[in-house]
């Protein structure tokens, strides 16, 4: 069923616009109303000619991207020939390929812990191996998985047969995870819908090339038009749901099934929902996912190397996240996991992804400190600068307080919330005993106390668990809400849980609490510290993998015991205090 095009011969043979018809009404209006979002006026400027050195010092130079036409997808690769080479009013590369390749989403099918961590689930659920594996590629093989599905086939990941075989038809459509063509084909229908949700995005699955089309913000000239589609099987047309949150939320609302105690589907569990934490904020009438995670190029940039004017705005397809870690590793063991961007394009994704968690992710700052006859009283408010929760989206994510006072000679009087080599928090219960937890805390007088903003899963037991088919529930939900956000918000799924839900200062946009520490007869000035720090592996998350011996499982545990899984400081700030 593959073919494998070159699309080197631009063949101008214009032909009637056959895929007109594609685009049909739509149906029932989404129950979820949104906001119009960033408008997308097609605005014409003289061009400027761009120049690009795109040259790699030291590292991985990167391989070329694949090449492979299917019949549902093309890989990036047969995109990338005509959206590379942009260039921005300032002379920056905005190149649509260069931005995306070192993404997570282009990276979701090699994800080496994604792999081990559907590995683990099998292993733990063998009777229902092929269901999780055709869960779990819905949305990090999305080419491959939509392409079986269209054949009556379910998505094997593992084996002979599974898409991770590299013999396999599906192999390249599959290691090009979210890809151009997956997103860009997605349709209106259904959007902002429980339709859509875990992965039920719309693609259509019976036209063929050169009838297939492509959505995007803008409108296009006919024969540009013409020339994408003769060259790549596809037609570029307008379709503004590209520019919506509830594109996004097709894959970013996911519902997993879980098992009770006898091995049996019992129900569904929310297991990341960032767009309901944004659709209750006050972000979703002023910004979308988008708009965040898509920087606007500077001024105006052609869209395609053979565009004649500039749009704008233009989008840039750097998809910035939280998860700084796993691009090292990616970058670390880019030979192993056969990752196409080269070092220079992950150093330039983990600085954009560290860019954003320091300055517009969340901020710590002191309200009041005191020092009280022998006990420091420090009044602590951390703000979430987030569209959605802080941290969101996937559950291992954690954030946390580091919080120390040093006496005038520099050394330690108190701290809670500092971490080992290992990546573990000193003092916090989860991480020294997998059936324990740390609560939400209102005041912290104690160092083994340590204030972690994170979600802790139980199952139909009540015991606490890292197996996603296993977690029926939240035991703890304290991250931190977004701006806008009714703490009381009729919405299960998006919950305050435990003890955070009792704190009346832990309210949409942030938390306030109060750390009162006996320091008895240490000598001053008193330097008092606090920092908010960030982690996208938990200990527990990767630690509870331990006793499972598959190679996935094994491989991303050496890469974890190798690159050091420290956590990233999101803000930091401290005073001094005389005595
Ligand atoms: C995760 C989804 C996603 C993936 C993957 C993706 N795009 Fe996009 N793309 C978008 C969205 C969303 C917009 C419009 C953003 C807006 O209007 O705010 C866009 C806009 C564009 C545009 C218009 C110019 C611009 O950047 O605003 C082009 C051209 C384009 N994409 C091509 C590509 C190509 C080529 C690839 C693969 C290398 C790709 N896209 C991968 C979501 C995606
Ligand atoms: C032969 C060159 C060529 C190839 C190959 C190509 N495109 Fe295009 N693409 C164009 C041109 C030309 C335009 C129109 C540019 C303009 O209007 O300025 C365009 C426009 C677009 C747009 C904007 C559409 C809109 O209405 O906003 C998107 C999105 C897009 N292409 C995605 C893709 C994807 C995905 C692939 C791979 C399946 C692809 N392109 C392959 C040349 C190409
Ligand atoms: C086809 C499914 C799909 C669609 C559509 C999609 N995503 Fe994703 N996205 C993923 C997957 C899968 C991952 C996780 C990859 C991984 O970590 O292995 C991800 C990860 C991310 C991340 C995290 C990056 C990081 O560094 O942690 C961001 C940000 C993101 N997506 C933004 C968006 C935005 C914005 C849109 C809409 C324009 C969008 N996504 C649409 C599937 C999708
Ligand atoms: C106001 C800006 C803003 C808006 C709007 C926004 N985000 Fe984010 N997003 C951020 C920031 C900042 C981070 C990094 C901090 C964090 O992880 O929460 C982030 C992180 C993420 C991550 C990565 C988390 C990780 O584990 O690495 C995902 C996924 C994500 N956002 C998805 C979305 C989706 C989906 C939407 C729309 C429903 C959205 N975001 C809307 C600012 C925004
Ligand atoms: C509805 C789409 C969807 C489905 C289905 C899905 N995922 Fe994901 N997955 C995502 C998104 C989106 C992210 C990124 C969230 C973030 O960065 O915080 C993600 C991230 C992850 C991560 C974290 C990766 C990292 O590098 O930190 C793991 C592990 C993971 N998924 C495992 C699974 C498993 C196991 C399954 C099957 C049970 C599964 N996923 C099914 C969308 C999906």
């Amino acid at each position: 069923m593959k073919k494998a095009w070159i699309l080197l011969a631009l063949t101008l043979i214009l032909t009637g616009c056959g895929a007109g018809e594609t685009e049909t009404e739509q149906a029932p209006p989404p129950t979820i109303l949104l906001q119009p979002t960033r408008t997308p006026p097609p605005t014409a400027t003289s061009i400027v000619t761009p120049t690009v050195e795109a040259d790699v010092n030291g590292g991985r130079s990167g391989d070329p991207l694949a090449m492979e036409v299917g019949e549902l997808f093309s890989t990036s690769g047969s995109c990338a020939v005509c959206h590379t080479n942009l260039t921005d009013d300032t002379g920056a590369d905005v190149s649509i390929d260069t931005s995306w390749r070192a993404t997570m989403m282009a990276n979701a099918a090699r994800d080496p812990y994604w792999q081990a961590s559907v590995r683990s689930e099998v292993m733990d659920l063998p009777e229902l191996s092929e269901a999780i594996q055709d869960k779990c590629s819905t949305c990090h093989m999305p080419m491959a998985h939509t392409t079986a599905a269209s054949m009556g086939s379910t998505g094997v990941m593992f084996g002979e047969d599974g898409f991770l075989n590299q013999d396999s038809d599906l192999y390249s459509l599959a290691m090009d995870g979210v890809s151009c063509s997956v997103c860009h084909q997605i349709r209106e229908e259904g959007l902002g819908t429980e339709a859509t949700f875990s992965g039920g995005f719309n693609i259509d699955t019976e036209l063929r090339s050169p009838d297939r089309v492509i959505f995007g913000p803008f409108t296009t000239e006919d024969s540009l038009a013409s020339i994408m589609q003769s060259s790549s099987g596809y037609r570029p047309i307008q379709g503004l749901q590209l520019s919506r949150s509830a594109l996004c939320a097709s894959c970013h609302t996911l519902y997993t099934s879980y098992v009770d105690a006898s091995g049996q589907i019992a129900g569904e569990f929310p297991e990341q929902v960032p767009f309901f934490e944004w659709y209750y904020s006050s972000y979703r009438s002023t910004q979308t996912c988008q708009d965040c995670h898509m920087p606007e190029a500077d001024g105006g940039a052609k869209i395609s190397s053979m565009s004649k004017i500039l749009r704008s705005p233009f989008a840039v397809h750097s998809f910035v996240g939280g998860n700084a870690y796993m691009l090292g590793v990616l970058d670390e063991y880019g030979n192993e996991l056969v990752v196409t961007a080269s070092s220079e394009n992950f150093d330039a994704a983990i600085e954009r992804t560290l860019t954003q968690l320091q300055n517009n992710s969340a901020t710590v700052e002191f309200e009041d400190v005191r020092l009280s006859g022998t006990r420091i009283i420090a009044d602590v408010v951390v703000r979430n600068l987030a569209g959605h929760k802080f941290p969101t989206g996937y559950p291992s994510r954690r954030a946390w307080l580091h919080f120390t006072i040093l006496d005038g000679s520099g050394q330690t009087v108190f701290e809670s919330g500092g971490f080992n080599e290992d990546g573990s928090i000193v003092g916090n219960d989860n991480d020294a005993d997998p059936a324990q937890w740390e609560q939400h805390y209102l005041a912290i007088v104690e160092p083994n106390q340590v204030q972690v903003y994170e979600t802790i899963l139980r199952d139909t037991e009540g015991d606490i668990t890292t197996a996603l088919l296993h977690a029926a529930g939240y035991r703890k939900d304290n991250r931190l809400l977004p701006d806008g956000f009714e703490k009381k918000s009729p919405y299960e799924d998006i919950a305050v849980r435990g003890g955070a839900m009792e704190d009346d200062d832990f309210q949409g946009g942030g938390d306030s609490l109060q750390y009162a520490v006996d320091i008895g007869s240490a000598a001053g000035p008193l330097t008092v510290n606090v920092e908010l720090l960030y982690q996208t592996i938990s200990y527990r998350w990767s630690e509870n993998l331990r006793d499972k011996d598959a190679d996935e499982i094994q491989r991303f545990l050496r890469y974890i015991d190798t690159v050091p899984n420290l956590p990233v400081v999101i803000a930091t700030t401290s005073v001094e205090v005389g005595k």
